[in-house]
């Protein structure tokens, strides 16, 4: 039986489908909810381990500018549709203490927090734990769409980065942010380069939709139509794609057109080059390009498609510039490196850095793991748990998904897991970047640290908790039921009478008026 379809749109190059501009307007509608909420996901991809291996990249780059003896002018951090935020707490966490422990003069520099969504920009502005970023100029923020902008307008300095005024190579993070911009679409078969278009059909009345649900209904229609040669007006795209007729069989390709024009953009804002890092979901071989079918549209609230990194590192190679990419086969990240700089042999640090924190052992490998840890949770020990919560660097999502069998485990400790696990939780606390959703991480914390007889500690963590959500009968109680174990009474009699001022109607701070303070 055929099923009536409902036309979105009719068939157009991919660049140019509905698509996109429904993908942007998700974004600027849903704005930081879409992490809040974890419709988009960003835990295995923004995570503390993932800020600690940027931080050590873009440390050893510090370091090899310095060597090179550029040590005087700030170095511009920007990273690109920063989304959440989090991701780069990460990384400013790491980065210091890398730096304050580098023993050599290091240039200064500047995490700029970048999105095309005004609510992000705001949120980053108005976010507590970034202000001492602020106020000491390591943070800036600023709108940039990397479709046409060409200027860095810092809202904090009150600076406009333009055309060649940057002294130090500009360094751009660029995490989960090529898999969201338009591609360009060919298809190769035999040879014979065609151009692609996708027409948009849903099953669904596609009225009233709004974005995430639309995304959820569509199909999209893919034709080609044979071309007689690439029509680009870059003639180093031209050659890219020229070169994939003799290298590629059978397969749909995604040609990242806007995401190299963005990068030429960036470039033109320095004099001394351009430094990419980049992670996301994509092939830098050009094996894993052959036989692909037509391209998958991954949905979550929004949509992503797989990166072409092997279009991206030939663009950087044609530039005379220099490429890191993994190794070694990798599962679900791919971590790049684009030195769009002159001599990159000279960057030995970055070089060494990459071998260490990407082919030894990255986030690839820690995305693993921590799925593995999530299938096991019940049959791992406190030390196994420490040791996946060191691994993944103290990470608050992770520790709140092991929780329920932390406070299992807490019940009974030796003195030593005792010690390692209340000095885990104060690192965890210190990796923490509140997106303000509803779970309190600082009571859940004080009441591990109440079970293991930290008392001052867990007072500290109650009151953490009170800053953030405000009083509840809870926090007043396990703070009240600390100062009883501390022994400090007129604390202990204070806050009990405050806490019943605040909320007569909970019952059991009756029981807590009945401890022997005496005892
Ligand atoms: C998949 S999210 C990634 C967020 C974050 N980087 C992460 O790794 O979780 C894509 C981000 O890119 C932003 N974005 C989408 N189109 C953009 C464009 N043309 N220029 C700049 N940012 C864009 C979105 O607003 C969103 O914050």
């Amino acid at each position: 039986m055929q099923h009536h379809r409902y036309e979105i749109e009719t068939a157009r190059p991919f660049a140019e489908s509905l698509i996109w501009q429904l993908n942007r307007d998700y974004y600027q509608k849903t704005g930081v909810e879409a992490w809040r909420a974890g419709t988009v996901p960003h835990h295995l991809t923004s995570n503390s381990m993932v800020g600690k291996t940027y931080a050590e990249l873009i440390f050893a780059f510090l370091r090899d500018l310095a060597d090179q003896g550029q040590h005087h002018d700030k170095v511009y951090l920007l990273e690109l549709g920063a989304g959440h935020g989090r991701l780069a707490f990460h990384i400013l966490r790491h980065l210091e203490v890398f730096t304050a422990q580098a023993g050599m003069q290091l240039p200064p520099y500047c995490y700029v927090l970048s999105d095309i969504v005004e609510d992000n920009l705001q949120f980053f502005q108005q976010h507590p734990q970034f202000q001492p970023y602020f106020a000491d100029g390591r943070l800036d923020v600023a709108y940039f769409d990397a479709i046409g902008s060409q200027e860095l307008e810092l809202r904090h300095a009150g600076i406009t980065i333009a055309a060649a005024d940057l002294q130090q190579p500009l360094l751009a993070i660029a995490n989960y942010f090529f898999d969201s911009l338009p591609n360009d679409l060919f298809y190769f078969k035999d040879g014979q380069l065609s151009s692609c278009t996708v027409a948009l059909t849903s099953a669904v009345d596609p009225t009233g939709l709004d974005e995430a649900a639309l995304f959820a209904a569509l199909e999209l229609v893919y034709d080609t139509a044979p071309l007689a040669r690439p029509g680009y007006e870059n003639p180093i795209f031209n050659s890219i794609l020229a070169g994939y007729r003799q290298l590629v069989f059978n397969t749909f390709l995604l040609f990242p057109r806007l995401g190299l024009e963005c990068l030429d953009n960036l470039r033109q804002l320095s004099q001394k080059g351009l430094f990419v890092l980049s992670m996301d979901k994509g092939f830098h071989e050009i094996h894993d390009l052959e036989h692909a079918p037509a391209p998958k549209m991954i949905t979550h609230g929004s949509v992503s498609f797989s990166v072409n990194y092997h279009a991206l590192g030939a663009y950087c190679q044609q530039h005379a510039g220099t490429v890191f990419f993994p190794e070694f086969a990798t599962f679900n990240l791919e971590l790049g490196c684009l030195l769009f700089l002159p001599k990159g042999e000279r960057f030995t640090e970055t070089r060494a850095a990459y071998q260490r924190v990407v082919n030894g052992f990255g986030p690839d490998d820690i995305s693993g793991l921590m799925k593995f840890t999530y299938r096991h949770i019940n049959d791992m020990d406190l030390p196994e748990l420490i040791g996946v919560l060191r691994m993944g660097g103290y990470d608050s999502t992770l520790f709140k998904n092991v929780l329920p069998r932390l406070k299992q485990l807490s019940l009974q400790v030796t003195f030593n897991e005792r010690t390692r696990l209340a000095q885990t939780l104060h690192q965890i606390w210190g990796m923490y970047f509140t997106l303000n959703e509803p779970a309190d991480l600082a009571f859940e914390i004080g009441g591990l640290l109440y079970a293991l007889a930290y008392y001052d500690d867990a007072v500290r963590y109650f009151q953490y908790s009170t800053d953030h959500f405000g009083h509840t009968p809870d926090s007043y109680y396990n703070r009240i039921l600390c100062y009883y174990q501390l022994r400090h009474d007129q604390l202990f009699s204070a806050t009990l009478r405050e806490a019943q001022a605040h909320f007569p109607d909970f019952a059991e701070f009756a029981q807590l008026e009945q401890l022997d303070l005496g005892a």
